[in-house]
């Protein structure tokens, strides 16, 4: 069966709603090159405005899901479970919740993307590890999984395929920000990674794809319906992302800071903890998805489980081992950025607000992102955040220190931390890092 194009666009225009078979031939016609590239825009576009229904975001999902192959691994033994963040600023979590699964003997196979706009990427961060290697082939990672638990891959050629060429259409369509179609994207290459159950860490605020609350709730919501109806176990933490996750942002300073949380280590500064807000998301995730393998009776015992695989340096090890088989990797050979800059406070007060969004921008600018998808990135650029949210401030303190190897951009780029850094007369009510969980 063939569909007219425009027919099609013009019933999501104006609000109708498609069958799944229309939304196949949609999808598979589009990877074909038949339904073109514009016409998705306008259909991207349609959707952005109109939405789809739950039904028709699974016909999606189920077609994205099918223009390419799944993995199989219902040979392993127990339980698989993967992590997915919606992406932020110094979002790292996933280099310490896989070593942690790893360690309490839970499959993760993951397969993770580069930094997207603003915000970072797993297999970057991976990347600056001298020797490190993402590209392995699917047998490769079926080994790794089923040998150490855990491995991480970039996104091939043959999984979800449509999905890769629609997002790159919507990146420059500006239609990534639209509920049906983040959730059709993200959903059918969970569904291809052949998982048991699924834990969504759902961002919220400046430096989120979502930017208030509600949004997230909506998305969070979604999501669990989508993997819910195909078998999957999902639970969903709504997480806030109005300030950088943690110390450090960028690639080789976001590893160094997940080696040193999973070392045991602490960054106390004026009585408290930089690494806790990076170290407290990793535990809580990495405790929801023991929790789906359904080996402990409740959060408390799953969140025993896991601080002890720190504790015990057993997630350390984990980690260690992964260094091996995705490498060699050396980690005492981190790239260091040779220029860097402090921006201080040019008035006392209270951090009011941080446009998290805006900080990911000026990592942009240092070469710790891209501005075009083939661009180089420097992998030592970043920046080391010494306040937060709610923080007191002298005039003169420093507020944060950026780097890279380049230092071209450092003016521009120190006007843009400093702008996005609001210190005002009093502190704000600021939220916790952990609104609410969605349980299975
Ligand atoms: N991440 C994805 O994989 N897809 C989206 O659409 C948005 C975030």
């Amino acid at each position: 069966m063939s569909y007219i194009p425009a027919e099609l666009i013009n019933r999501k225009k104006r609000g109708g709603r498609h069958s799944p078979e229309e939304i196949g031939w949609i999808i598979s016609a589009f990877t074909r090159g038949e339904f073109k590239d514009y016409q998705m825009a306008a259909w991207a576009m349609a959707v952005w405005f109109s939405g789809m229904t739950d039904d028709e975001i699974s016909a999606l999902t189920m077609a994205m899901l099918q223009s390419g192959s799944r993995f199989d691994f219902s040979g392993l033994k127990s339980a698989r479970v993967d992590k997915h963040s919606t992406g932020g600023v110094g979002d790292k979590t996933s280099l310490i919740i896989g070593p942690l699964l790893a360690a309490c003997e839970v499959y993760m196979p993951m397969i993770s993307g580069r930094g997207l706009g603003h915000t970072g990427g797993t297999l970057d961060k991976l990347e600056s590890i001298p020797g490190f290697r993402v590209n392995l082939s699917r047998e490769e990672f079926e080994s790794h999984v089923a040998r150490h638990y855990f491995a991480v891959m970039g996104q091939t050629a043959d999984i979800c395929p449509a999905d890769k060429k629609f997002y790159a259409l919507r990146d420059v369509t500006s239609t990534v920000d639209s509920l049906p179609l983040i959730c059709a994207s993200i959903m059918s290459k969970k569904l291809a990674e052949d998982l048991t159950a699924q834990v969504l860490d759902v961002k919220f605020g400046s430096g989120a794809l979502m930017k208030t609350l509600d949004e997230a709730r909506r998305l969070a919501r979604a999501l669990k319906s989508i993997g819910e109806k195909s078998g999957l176990r999902v639970t969903a933490v709504i997480t806030s992302m109005n300030q950088p996750l943690g110390r450090f942002a960028g690639n080789a300073v976001e590893v160094f800071e997940c080696h040193e949380i999973l070392q045991g280590r602490t960054c106390v500064v004026g009585g408290r903890d930089l690494y806790e807000p990076t170290r407290e998301l990793s535990i809580t995730l990495a405790a929801h998805a023991v929790l789906l393998t359904g080996q402990v009776r409740d959060i408390h015992a799953a969140r025993e489980q896991v601080i002890e695989q720190l504790r015990s340096g057993a997630a350390l090890r984990a980690f260690e081992r992964l260094l091996q088989y995705q490498g060699p990797a050396d980690i005492s050979r981190l790239p260091q950025a040779k220029q860097s800059q402090e921006v201080r406070a040019q008035k006392s007060g209270f951090v009011r607000s941080i446009k998290t969004e805006a900080m990911g921008l000026a990592l942009i600018e240092l070469g710790a992102g891209r501005k075009t998808s083939d661009a180089q990135i420097d992998p030592s650029a970043g920046v080391e955040m010494f306040l937060h949210l709610g923080d007191e401030v002298k005039a003169g303190n420093p507020l944060c220190r950026f780097f890279s190897n380049d230092s071209s951009a450092f003016s521009a780029v120190e006007k843009m931390m400093r702008d996005a850094i609001e210190i005002g007369d009093a502190p704000p009510v600021a939220d916790s890092l952990i609104v609410e969980v969605l349980a299975d």
